[in-house]
């Protein structure tokens, strides 16, 4: 569904230029959870932006649904491909009621959007009472969940996270997982998970690329609960094996 070929991306020019995505590959197929870890700086950010046409690559192409994003309309490809971010509290407007917050995304759409919140909010574990809101009155793990939702209503095949539970406590970040894990069954909709926790990533992805210094150096398919990687990298990383926790 995804397939990223042969990107790469550069800042800065002449003896600055600096090449923060070298060549990368990536696939996510119709329903799968991928995971991509990396440390910090490695390119992942770089690489979502890259692939959510908010900047373009230097090389490469990205097709999503067999064609290319470039040859599709905005408004077609961010129907079909979301992207939620780390910082749920600095995405919401703080002055909104949950209520507009979610108002927002079905601008387009036809039909009762009431109604249409009303239906997703369950999906998420929250209630109508949340509609009336602000930002400032939800915890940390509903504002992720308002952030999530927010992000779903356009019901993508694709939801590309980006790094979206590090900033939340043990707790929260397992029923934000279990959440993903859930829309992902019921709906089928691709999961494209991008962190530096490998914990959770191992616990909830099919697949994984490993990610250093711009590059993908390592993959692996998640077999018995078991990743293999073979990469020094990652092995330093990781260690050979890892088991789901
Ligand atoms: N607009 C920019 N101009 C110049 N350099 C940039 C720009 N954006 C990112 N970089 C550099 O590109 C590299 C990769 O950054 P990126 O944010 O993609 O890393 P990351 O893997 O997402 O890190 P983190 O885990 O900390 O979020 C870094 O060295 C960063 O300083
Ligand atoms: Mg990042």
């Amino acid at each position: 569904m995804l397939v990223v070929e042969s990107v790469s991306k550069r800042y800065g020019s002449g003896t600055k230029a600096k090449e923060v995505l070298r060549a990368i590959n990536l696939t996510v197929g119709e329903g799968e959870i991928v995971g991509l870890v990396g440390e910090s700086g490695s390119g992942k950010s770089t690489l979502t932006r890259v692939i959510m046409q908010l900047e373009a690559p230097d090389d490469g192409t990205i097709l999503f649904n067999g064609s290319l994003v470039t040859r599709q309309s905005r408004k077609a490809f961010y129907k079909g491909c979301q992207l939620i971010f780390q910082n749920a509290s600095a995405a919401l407007n703080p002055l909104w009621t949950v209520r507009e917050i979610l108002m927002e995304p079905l601008r387009n759409k036809e039909g009762d959007r009431d109604a249409h919140i009303r239906r997703m909010l369950g999906k998420v574990k929250l209630t109508e009472a949340h509609l009336h809101r602000r930002p400032s009155e939800l915890s940390g793990g509903e504002r992720q969940r308002v952030n999530l939702l927010r992000s779903i209503l356009v019901e993508p095949k694709l939801l590309v996270c980006d790094e979206i539970i590090s900033s939340l406590d043990r707790l929260i970040q397992k029923e934000i997982i279990d959440l993903l894990i859930e829309l992902n069954r019921e709906t089928g909709m691709a999961l494209l998970f991008i962190a530096h926790d490998l914990q959770a990533v191992a616990y909830m992805c099919d697949r994984l690329y490993v990610m250093n210094n711009g590059e993908i150096v390592d993959e692996s398919v998640k077999v018995e609960g078991r990743f293999d990687f073979t990469h020094p990298y990652s092995v330093r990383l990781f260690g050979a094996e890892f088991r789901r926790g």
